[in-house]
């Protein structure tokens, strides 16, 4: 039986895997679900690890990891986010942070231009190099002198399998973002794997923008997008912004994937949301969605759009949290999908 590790995590992680679970649960899927719920911050505050050697050999042999949301107020980011997250992606090798973004209703886009709210489209971010890369240092620290470095590691194969998943997933076109106009070696190295990428995939159109433009061509006009392409930070970046284009981010579903291995991390792309955490407002649908990813992971295509449908009407009707106008909480919510998969 495939089996399905999950870490609920912090503040509204654990708020929203319960509502996602229920999701996987009337799927039935066939799969058993392993829980990690001591990975967080207070295992982090306690002993100073969150995520052990023994919890990834339990993640190792599991298809996919469902993940809530990992960050506490409590704790400083870097050390303890990056030792669960960044861990994950890069030991699991997860190359691929796939982040879908579509409109989900015409009211919830925050665009005048009635004609340009329809956004469909991937970010297809490079998910275990870029600035994450952890190489780095400071030295005479927290003098008035000191000096920090963090390395922007791009590798040929990094670079060059991301962008053939890129062209494996488009639809009609694939727009690389970089910026290579400023960021000297890493810019050419994604440049020449760039031009490499558009011989081998002859029939998809294609087009390249600087993160800046991107930005503003994001913003204005979102349904001129298929799938873009791009390093590790300028994805998160721009996958909240294609987020919040789509709804928002309670929304915004994601999949950190290996396609060789097989291994899947499925993830909202929100945080842990520490403003609204305990108040029952969090929208569980980014989680949902996420389970949606999951069983297409499983080859379950038919599921995901089940869950995709029950969401959709679930939007349609209103039975929505707050962020979304409505007045629903996060189990209601949760509720109102599972009503709606279950209708005949
Ligand atoms: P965040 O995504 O947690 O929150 C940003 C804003 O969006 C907040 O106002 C929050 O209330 C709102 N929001 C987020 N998810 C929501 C939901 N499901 N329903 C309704 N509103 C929602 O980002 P942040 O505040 O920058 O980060 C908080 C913590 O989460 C930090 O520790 C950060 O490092 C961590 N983080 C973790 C992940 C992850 O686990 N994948 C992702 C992003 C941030
Ligand atoms: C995300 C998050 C993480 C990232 C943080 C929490 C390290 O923002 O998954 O988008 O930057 O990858
Ligand atoms: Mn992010």
């Amino acid at each position: 039986m495939t089996t399905i590790a999950v870490i609920p995590g912090d503040g509204i992680g654990p708020e929203v895997t319960a509502p996602a679970l229920d999701v996987l649960d009337a799927l039935g899927l066939g799969v058993r679900t392993d829980v990690l719920d001591h990975v967080n911050a207070d295992t982090y505050l306690r002993t100073g690890h969150a995520l052990s050697e023994a919890d990834l050999d339990r993640i190792r042999p599991c298809r996919a990891t469902l993940l809530g949301a990992v960050g506490d107020p409590r704790l400083g980011d870097t050390a303890y986010v990056r030792s669960i997250l960044t861990t994950l992606r890069v030991e699991l090798d997860l190359y691929v942070n796939y982040r879908p973004a579509k409109l989900w209703h015409d009211r919830l886009s925050p665009l005048r231009d009635a004609a340009r709210r329809a956004i469909d489209c991937v970010i297809v971010r490079e998910n275990t190099e870029g600035l994450y890369s952890g190489i780095g240092g400071s030295t005479r620290t927290g003098t008035a002198h000191e000096v920090a470095m963090d390395v922007d590691l791009s590798t040929q194969h990094g670079v060059a399998r991301v962008l053939d998943y890129a062209f494996s997933v488009a639809r009609t076109s694939v727009c690389l973002v970089d910026k290579a106009n400023a960021v000297r070696n890493g810019g050419q190295l994604w440049q020449r794997c760039w031009h490499e990428a558009l011989a081998r995939h002859p029939h998809i159109a294609t087009s390249h923008l600087y993160v800046d433009a991107a930005a503003m061509r994001i913003a204005t006009d979102p349904t001129a997008f298929d799938v873009i392409v791009t390093n590790n930070s300028y994805g998160d970046i721009l996958s909240d912004l294609t987020a919040a284009l789509a709804g928002g981010l309670g929304v915004a579903a994601s999949a950190n994937l290996n396609p060789a291995t097989g291994q899947g991390l499925f993830e909202p792309v929100h945080g842990s949301a520490p403003d609204i955490a305990g108040t029952g407002a969090a929208n569980p649908f980014g989680a949902i969605l996420s389970v949606a990813l999951l069983a297409e992971h499983l080859g379950r295509a038919d599921a995901a759009d089940a869950v995709r449908r029950a969401v959709a009407a679930a939007v349609a009707e209103g039975h929505v949290t707050r962020d979304l106008g409505g007045t629903l909480g996060t189990k209601e919510a949760g509720a109102a999908v599972l009503a709606e998969l279950e209708r005949p």
